[in-house]
């Protein structure tokens, strides 16, 4: 988003002339680009995802590549012109020169560069070229590291996205290059000055950070502009905001104008009516149009920057249990949720990582996708994890769009960071330029120091040490000054895992006191959690599970579908432990080479399987393969309703349990990740499974192994007192009724379909049957694995059904569901949606899959459920891109369920 000032020249350099490594090879190159991207243009290299390629380009990560410019023509050159570069974005360590002169070196991917080459043009000899010299980052941290010291890994030495040295879900390609766009800006005299930066904080009068502000206040707008070229003093700012209808609410000069060389600020109250944004699942996505200028008698015209803004406050709430709460059940300790427009809200959804491993690609287009399928998928709020990059201000608006809140993070990952000064600088000037640039989105839910950083000071470094004064010094003292200077609406937390402050005082050096493990009592809960288990013999066993206030991550590694394989590695390669697929595995067990420990972390995805699931035993490699993979996924899918259910009924439990974020919504390549979207935006069984349980209310079964109980509970998270009934009604796998008892407290009709009526409360949880000895249910004539209890409720317009089996699959006496497939309209048209009905003629269906093939993109409506003998379902099918350009791809979607699982072809 950079806005074009009338009367300030911008040259867009739309592209680099060549790049070359000034040891083999020179080609012609693009801007934004990074190198891979060029050298793969140019057929240098074959498609850096495939195979062994990621080993075999390891020399494109080792070169130094230097982007040159062709003769940058068209500029001013007249007396009193000043220039700069802009550079939105330089990945990473970077020499910059033109016509030869060194410019700057720089040494961070995430801030944006201007530098004042006024002086240099006139020194100009010959043609004025740019160019960019890339360095191996490698190499430098390498570099950096032997004269730091040891003690810190290399990757920390790099203001870079971590996961491009690799990740437990990602290849290692390190690439560089200038992958956002760059220009020459010329200002003459009068011209405006040139806007870098906004910062436009809306907040409710008297609101500071973290704390629930008091909504019977008006809306304060905010608008702070960084430029470049002199203000005149006594320069005026206005705001004209205009609703999404075109109407203009408010025109207005702005008071309390304050500038500074760099930057000029002024504010204003709102007292006019507006309406305000909510996420998805709460209301609309109100925005507006806010344009805000700057106007001086010295200036031919004003300076303008346009924003779309929303009004709403979200507050990560992390205050103590009040009194209040604590009559009402919550437990002691202290909360840690949500306050949309002062409502706690349940946050639903996953974590986002990079949509590729050259961001430098992805355009508007898959973003818009992958949000599309979370908000679909019921998610109102992504995790947008560190260490991968900031999200340009274009995503940002789609989400703003969407409603989907977008908790952020600055770059740092589980590891310690230096605190050498040059260091703090890069992170403050960072922290500066990125937190100015999207206060604005209403998307923006909060902002963290980083991934896992408190877990592992915790863990390891609790005790005084000089690890632990780091952390704290960066996220503690450095980087929330950095937050606290530039909003008052978005709250700040140290760490994507935190167990909160002893005191909030925006006074001090250091705002938030952290509490670390100094609790009040045993019983007081402070945290959210992060819980990865890959026993997967305890997946259902309810005491493994965290108890925390919030699920910021869990989750379980699955295989991608056979179809993403196929266009990844070779045919013949195409089986579980085949050298490709261990290649393209990082969740890494343990072994004494790389392949061993690759094979020892794919283990742990089959052996999970293997608790729980019939075996596919098929003759055909290709089919067993496919028929293996897709069960890791529903084992990943099982698993992860499983913790969702077990998560969100804590929202009723003392430990009010507010937000689950699994890990992980996409992925960078292919490979057996956590991923619920594969590379292609191809999904697996878990997103439509997730989508599933995030319905508002959620009928579910919780069977303690533990103590031999079932109990049946209803999950709401609607901000109304709700009504409903739950029926239950036990069935063999043919459909047949089963004579069970019902326990006493709720048995009138043995053998009928038991109708529960209930009532909750506004995001709650409430237990309607409750069967206390599970196995004496059952008996030799009727035995628990030919024994399921259908669930099902409704409440007003909300439906959902699941079922529980007493006995894993693997142990069921699973039937033949006949299971049939038709289109049912959309058939050999162009339309956007086809539709399929798929019925079990003769069982009950476990785990229906419907599967199309890689000659359409996009996703169906529902997948992965189960059916009724007898029962018929209709899926959309909502279609991106048809390839085969004709609706033909309908002839080749299958259907199959886990009763395939039996067959031998
Ligand atoms: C360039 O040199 C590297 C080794 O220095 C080599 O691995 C690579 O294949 C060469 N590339 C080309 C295109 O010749
Ligand atoms: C890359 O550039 C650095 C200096 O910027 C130099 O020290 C290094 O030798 C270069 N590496 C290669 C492979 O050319
Ligand atoms: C660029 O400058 C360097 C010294 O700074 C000089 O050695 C080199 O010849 C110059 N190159 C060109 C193309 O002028
Ligand atoms: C949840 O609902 C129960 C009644 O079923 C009520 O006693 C409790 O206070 C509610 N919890 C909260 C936090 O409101
Ligand atoms: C976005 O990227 C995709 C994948 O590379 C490409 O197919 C599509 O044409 C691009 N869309 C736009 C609008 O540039
Ligand atoms: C079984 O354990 C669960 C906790 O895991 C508890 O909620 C339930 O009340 C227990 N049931 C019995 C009968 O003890
Ligand atoms: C559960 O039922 C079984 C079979 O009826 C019985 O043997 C067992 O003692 C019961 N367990 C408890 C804890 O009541
Ligand atoms: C699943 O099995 C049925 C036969 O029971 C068959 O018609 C169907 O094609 C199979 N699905 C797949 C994906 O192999």
């Amino acid at each position: 988003m950079f806005q074009l000032i009338a009367g300030v020249f911008l040259a867009s350099l739309a592209h680099a002339q060549h790049i070359t490594n000034l040891i083999n090879v020179t080609v012609p190159g693009k801007l934004p680009s990074q190198a891979h991207l060029d050298l793969l243009d140019a057929g240098i290299i074959g498609d850096p995802l495939y195979g062994f390629n990621e080993w075999n380009q390891f020399w494109v990560e080792r070169s130094n590549w230097t982007y040159t410019s062709g003769p940058i023509l068209g500029l001013n050159h007249g007396l009193g012109v000043e220039s700069w570069l802009v550079f939105e974005g330089l990945d990473t360590f970077c020499e910059i020169k033109l016509c030869n002169h060194t410019v700057a070196n720089v040494a961070n991917q995430f801030r944006k560069y201007t530098f004042e080459v006024t002086d240099i043009l006139p020194k100009c000899s010959g043609d004025l070229v740019l160019s960019l010299n890339f360095g191996s980052a490698p190499a430098i941290v390498l570099d950096i590291a032997a004269t730091v010291g040891p003690e810190f890994q290399g990757r920390v030495y790099m203001r870079k996205e971590e996961n491009d040295l690799g990740w437990d879900w990602s290849p290692q390609f390190a690439p560089a290059g200038p992958w956002r766009p760059a220009y020459v800006v010329q200002r003459a005299k009068k011209d405006p000055i040139f806007i870098t930066n906004t910062a436009i904080d809306i907040f409710r009068q008297g609101q500071m950070p973290n704390l629930p502000p008091d909504q019977s206040k008006p809306f304060v707008f905010n608008a702070s502009i960084d430029f470049f070229g002199i203000m005149p003093q006594g320069a005026e700012m206005h705001l004209r905001l205009v609703d999404s209808a075109g109407k203009t609410v408010k025109d207005t000069k702005l008071t309390d104008v304050y500038q500074s060389s760099e930057t000029v600020t002024g504010s204003t109250i709102i007292y006019e009516d507006v309406d305000l944004w909510w996420p998805s699942g709460y209301g609309d996505q109100n925005l507006y149009t806010a344009t805000v200028s700057v106007i001086s008698d010295e200036f031919n015209k004003p300076a303008i920057v346009t924003r779309r803004v929303g009004f709403r406050t979200i507050v990560l709430n992390l205050e103590p249990v009040t009194e209040a709460q604590k009559a009402a059940g919550v437990g002691p300790g202290a909360n840690w949720n949500f306050q949309i427009n002062g409502h706690e809200m349940y946050a639903k959804g996953s974590n986002f990582i990079p949509p590729d491993v050259f961001w430098a690609r992805i355009n508007e287009t898959t973003i818009r996708e992958l949000f599309e399928l979370a908000v679909v998928g019921r998610q109102n709020m992504l995790r947008v994890w560190s260490s991968g990059a900031y999200l340009p201000d274009w995503a940002y608006d789609l989400a703003d769009e969407m409603g989907l809140l977008l908790w952020s993070e600055f770059q740092f990952s589980v590891a310690y960071f230096p605190t050498l000064p040059e260091f703090l600088a890069e992170y403050e000037a960072e922290v500066y330029y990125n937190s100015r640039r999207v206060n604005h989105h209403p998307s923006l839910a909060l902002w963290a120091g980083g991934n896992e950083l408190e877990y592992y000071i915790v863990l390891y470094y609790l005790d005084a040490n000089p690890i632990r004064a780091d952390y704290e010094k960066i996220f503690q003292e450095v980087i929330i000054k950095c937050v606290y200077a530039n909003t008052h609406s978005i709250s700040y937390i140290p760490s994507s895992t935190y167990h909160g402050y002893l005191s909030l005082d925006f006074d001090s050096v250091r705002p938030q006191v952290s509490r670390y493990l100094n609790t009040s009592g045993p019983d007081a809960l402070y945290y959210d959690t992060d819980f990865y288990n890959y026993d997967g013999a305890q997946a259902f066993n309810y005491s493994s599970y965290p108890v925390g206030r919030f699920a910021d991550e869990f989750g379980f590694p699955s295989m991608p579908s056979v179809h993403s394989w196929r266009d990844t590695i070779p045919e013949e390669a195409l089986y579980l432990d085949s050298p490709y697929i261990l290649h393209h595995n990082r969740h890494l067990g343990s072994g004494d080479t790389v392949m061993e420990q690759s094979a020892a972390g794919l283990a742990q995805v089959t052996d999970a399987v293997k608790y729980w699931y019939p075996l596919p035993d098929m003759k055909d490699q290709v089919a067993n393969f496919s028929a293996w993979s897709w069960t890791t996924q529903v084992f990943q899918a099982d698993y992860y309703a499983s913790q969702i259910a077990f998560y969100r009924r804590g929202s009723g439990l003392s430990n009010r349990q507010l937000g689950s974020l699994y890990w992980q919504l996409n992925d960078v390549w292919v490979g057996p990740t956590w991923s619920s979207v594969e590379h292609s935006l191809r999904q697996k069984v878990v997103y439509y499974v997730a989508k599933d349980i995030y319905n508002p209310i959620i009928v579910h079964p919780f069977y303690d192994v533990d103590n031999n109980t079932l109990e049946i509970w209803v999950v709401s998270d609607l901000w109304d007192i709700t009504s409903g009934e739950v029926t239950l009604k036990w069935m063999d796998w043919q459909g047949k009724t089963l004579d069970i008892t019902s326990p006493a407290a709720v048995d009138s009709s043995n053998g009928q379909p038991l109708n529960v009526p209930f009532d909750i409360m506004p995001i709650n949880a409430t237990c309607v049957v409750r069967y206390p000895n599970l196995t004496s249910l059952f008996s030799n004539s009727t035995p628990a694995s030919n024994a399921l209890l259908s669930l099902s409720v409704k409440a007003g317009s909300h439906t959902h059904s699941s079922y529980f089996h007493p006995e894993s699959l693997a142990g069921s006496a699973i039937q033949d569901p006949g299971l049939t497939l038709t289109v049912r309209s959309g058939s050999g048209g162009y339309s956007d949606v086809t539709q399929f009905k798929v019925t079990a003629t003769k069982a009950v269906a476990a785990w229906v899959w419907l599967d199309h093939p890689s000659t359409v993109r996009g996703y169906f409506s529902q997948n992965g459920f189960w059916l009724d003998k007898g029962e018929s379902r209709i899926v959309d099918f909502i279609v991106w891109d048809d390839f085969t350009q004709t609706g033909a791809w309908v002839d080749d979607v299958a259907v199959r369920s886990i009763w395939n699982n039996t067959l031998s072809e």
